[in-house]
């Protein structure tokens, strides 16, 4: 167990009506790349994920593949969503299900307190339903139709009709929060991120806010409401809850204590339910609010958020095939601003993967060990005086690490890797200036020659340590390549702030050969992907 700072963080529940896309993807990875930073850095960490289960669009894809709603959800969840885990090495803390009844036990605990104090009440509602969005529309936020749906008023989102529904049910009272939620934005500027999705929350929160419709009463796929078994949980309401009720809300004080509040990791498409009626349901059980929402952008595809139901879903498995999981957890995060939309293309992909994974990490590993295997028979040389070229590097580490950290600290991802990238690059500048094959020739200069292959070997074990959350797998072969969990102990247990203490590898050490850590792609691979997508 860790003493360190608390730190849980999210990612939405998705909806297991389909198979994942490279958007699930990516959130799945930032939040796991956060965490593991987070762990290794020896705080307190929980990261959880999981599956969205009730609903209208669970029960019509269902009936329309001749399953139960349960039955589709258990096949979708075993052959699509667990396994998206794996093939992303994903090392998520809980997987919760609403299905489960830890969390219909802790959701309905939740509404019952939220019924007894006031804050529900029975209404009737007329609205437009997108099941696409599982929410009632404004007129104002329907568009015209296109193509078969030409004539009719569209949800601007999904592209596909609304539906008229009228319904006595039970509301929350929502609108009494508005100033509490405006007050909020305001003295913690931080809570709602990026600065744009902020803006966007404090625009549409000033401009009143509606009681939510919380229970329908026309279908039974659903948490059953406590005091009124007609009626089951709106799903949103029901999936929210999730980030409590799988930390014992409820029913396990302790825990809920440890790991309360947390950070929820969204897209941008729910930044509203997460940075306005989830405080607010939050506030009216008497509860903290989250430390933060940050809303992620879109991928893009054509200029268009890609989505399954526009069928331009790219299936994650398409590029880790060719490249890996660390190429899809590397790429994402460092090619794309964290809080901006981003367009992915087999292009730039396969481009930085041979730039800057292969050429410019990989190599940099494959030739500092071989070197330490050639001229040292493959016992890490001791340093002998430092120049002024090996306290440059020393200094580009420290800061790397210190940059990197505060930039994680903000969850700018790609800042922060870009600031561990500096390590990369200087260390490539540093072989190229010092040539340790030219000093190899002659004898005179064998201390230099051992001070120049342990300065590159401790900056490969900072770059180990640091890129540990991001190359799952890549860092560990590095790390035992580097002969270093003799001396430091298993990868996992090296404390990630500490990275930057120069020095910690042990002279004597024995490196070992180390395969490439990013092989060459066939051409043709790329390319055949890249037709099909
Ligand atoms: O909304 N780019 O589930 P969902 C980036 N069940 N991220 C994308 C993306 C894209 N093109 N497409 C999807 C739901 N995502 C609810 C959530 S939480 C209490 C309930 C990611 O299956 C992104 O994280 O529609 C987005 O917010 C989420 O998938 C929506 O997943
Ligand atoms: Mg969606």
């Amino acid at each position: 167990m860790s003493s360190g700072a608390s730190f849980y963080i999210t990612t939405p529940i998705f909806y297991p009506s389909d198979v994942p896309h490279i958007g699930h993807g990516y959130t799945e990875v930032a939040a796991d790349v956060l965490a593991r930073w987070h762990r290794q850095a020896g705080d307190d960490t929980w990261l959880l994920t999981g599956t969205d289960e009730h609903g209208q669009k669970m029960l019509r894809t269902a009936s329309a593949n001749d399953m139960t709603p349960r039955e589709w959800a258990d096949k979708l969840v075993e052959s699509s969503w667990l396994p998206l885990l794996d093939t992303l090495d994903i090392a998520n803390d809980d997987f919760i299900r609403t299905t489960q009844q830890r969390h219909e036990t802790s959701a309905q605990a939740f509404l019952t307190k939220l019924h007894d104090t006031g804050f529900i009440y029975t209404g009737d509602y007329e609205g437009f339903y997108c099941v696409g969005c599982e929410e009632y529309k404004q007129p104002s936020e329907l568009v015209e139709g296109t193509g078969p749906f030409e004539g009719q008023r569209v949800c601007a989102i999904h592209s596909k009709p609304v539906e008229l529904l009228h319904e006595r049910n039970y509301f929350f009272r929502m609108s009494d929060f508005q100033q509490r939620l405006l007050a909020l934005y305001e003295e913690r500027p931080d809570f709602v991120q990026p600065e744009s999705a902020r803006n966007e929350v404090v625009s549409f929160v000033t401009q009143g806010l509606a009681d939510l419709s919380i229970s329908r009463s026309t279908f039974d796929w659903g948490i059953e409401v406590p005091w009124d078994p007609e009626h089951v949980v709106y799903v949103w309401f029901d999936a929210l809850l999730n980030y409590i009720t799988a930390i014992g809300y409820g029913t396990d004080d302790e825990r809920f204590a440890r790991r309360w509040p947390g950070v929820q990791l969204v897209g941008k498409d729910i930044l509203r339910f997460h940075a306005v009626i989830w405080p607010a349901m939050l506030m009216a059980a008497g509860l903290a609010v989250p430390k933060h929402v940050f809303a992620h952008g879109w991928l893009l595809v054509g200029g268009e958020k890609m989505s399954k139901s526009k069928l331009t879903g790219i299936a994650p498995e398409q590029i880790t095939d060719v490249f890996g999981s660390d190429a899809f957890r590397y790429y994402f995060l460092r090619a794309i601003t964290f809080g901006q939309d981003g367009s992915f293309s087999w292009e730039d992909l396969s481009a930085r993967y041979q730039a800057e994974l292969a050429n410019g990490f990989g190599n940099l590993a494959s030739r500092v060990v071989a070197m330490v295997t050639r001229y040292f028979d493959g016992a890490l040389p001791e340093p002998a005086e430092y120049e002024a070229a090996d306290s440059a590097i020393q200094e580009t580490v420290a800061a790397a690490v210190r940059d990197a950290d505060a930039a994680m600290e903000r969850f700018a991802i790609h800042e922060a890797l870009a600031a561990v990238w500096t390590v990369v690059e200087e260390l490539n500048g540093y072989i190229t200036a010092q040539e340790p094959w030219v000093l190899a020739k002659d004898p005179e200069r064998r201390a230099r020659l051992g001070t120049v292959l342990y300065t590159a070997a401790e900056g490969l074990r900072a770059l180990a340590v640091l890129l540990s959350p991001v190359l799952t797998r890549a860092t560990p072969k590095l790390w035992t390549a580097l002969g270093a969990e003799a001396g430091l102990g298993p990868l996992a247990d090296q404390p990630l702030r500490d990275a930057g203490t120069w020095g910690q590898l042990r002279p004597g050490s024995t490196v070992s050969p180390l395969e490439a850590l990013f092989p060459r792609i066939e051409q043709e691979a790329t390319q055949t992907v890249g037709a099909g997508a």
